[in-house]
């Protein structure tokens, strides 16, 4: 393969993907999600392309045809619901954004399943919600962070990242130094239990996008399950108002089940839609 596998796993799929036909009939319409994934089952040429794997390609399958769709699906849901108020200017300066942070963001070695849609849904709920502090749990190196971080320091407000992993922490820092946001980020290289259960400042958003260790003692601290137990976590820094953000939402799948009772049990309203990730956004009423 002549891509190499770092930065936007997207961008690398959609260059996989550019030149056939069942793509370009899936982005216009003329065929559905499931016959885009029997297309590229059927396509031979596709078994030589890293991560086109059988879960891969469910997953891709997944991607919407209009990047606005999971965003516009969400946001209608929390403003019919008068959750959230409505926000014609959502998208102001998001395609100037993107282009300088796809111009800019350094990746280094690492992969990221961030995708355009995800890009535009923070993007636009953090230009609704107007946070000036938001913690995200399991920050990676921030590249899903960034889509806040215009308003956040438009707020002169403070991200709090945390990961466990110091050579991505230390990704993140460098890339917002670079960015202009060194003074509107604090990242921490510690599990955000710890930092959350230490902090005492109230936070308006809270973003997860933690996968725990496996192997990890605390068996509610598994895999997406920490979703769950890091949201209790953070419940002493939430409030009414205060919006969360899950990346890799499935409320379907069992791992979650300690999240879809927390956020019922905060008061948490809101709604998911299922992409190559999974996105969900609650608000606390
Ligand atoms: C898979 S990454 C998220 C990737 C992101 N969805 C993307 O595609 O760019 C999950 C991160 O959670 C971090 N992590 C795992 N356990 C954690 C914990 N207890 N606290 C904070 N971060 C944690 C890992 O080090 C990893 O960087």
């Amino acid at each position: 393969m002549e891509f190499v596998l770092n930065g936007q796993f997207a961008l690398y799929a959609e260059k996989v993907l550019s030149s056939k036909k069942y793509y370009k009939e899936y982005l216009n319409g003329e065929i559905n999600s499931a016959q885009f994934r029997e297309s590229m089952v059927a396509d031979a040429s596709l078994s030589g392309a890293a991560w086109f794997n059988e879960y891969s390609i469910k997953r891709i399958s997944l991607m919407p045809p209009d990047e606005k769709l999971p965003a516009e699906t969400i946001i209608n849901y929390l403003t019919n619901n008068n959750i959230i108020s409505k926000c014609e200017n959502m998208y102001d300066g998001f395609d100037e954004y993107r282009k300088y942070i796809r111009e800019n963001y350094n990746h280094g070695k690492f992969i990221t399943f961030i995708y355009p849609e995800d890009e535009r849904l923070l993007y636009a709920v953090t230009k609704i919600t107007q946070p000036k502090k938001i913690f995200v749990a399991g920050s990676y190196y921030g590249y899903f962070a960034v889509w806040a971080m215009k308003t956040i320091s438009e707020n002169g407000g403070t991200a709090i990242l945390s990961d466990i992993n110091g050579e991505v922490c230390e990704l993140a820092k460098e890339n917002f130094e670079k960015l202009g946001y060194g003074n509107n980020a604090e990242i921490y290289c510690e599990d955000s239990e710890t930092l959350l259960a230490r902090r005492t400042e109230s936070i308006d958003m809270l973003v997860l996008d933690a996968t725990g260790k496996y192997d990890d003692l605390r068996p509610e601290y598994r895999g997406k399950r920490i979703y769950g137990a890091l949201l209790k976590d953070a419940e002493h820094l939430l409030k009414k108002g205060s919006a969360i953000v899950i990346h890799n939402m499935e409320p379907e799948n069992p791992e979650m089940k300690m999240l879809v009772e927390e956020l019922q049990s905060i008061n948490a309203l809101g709604t998911s839609y299922d992409t190559y990730n999974g996105v969900g956004v609650y608000v606390i009423v």
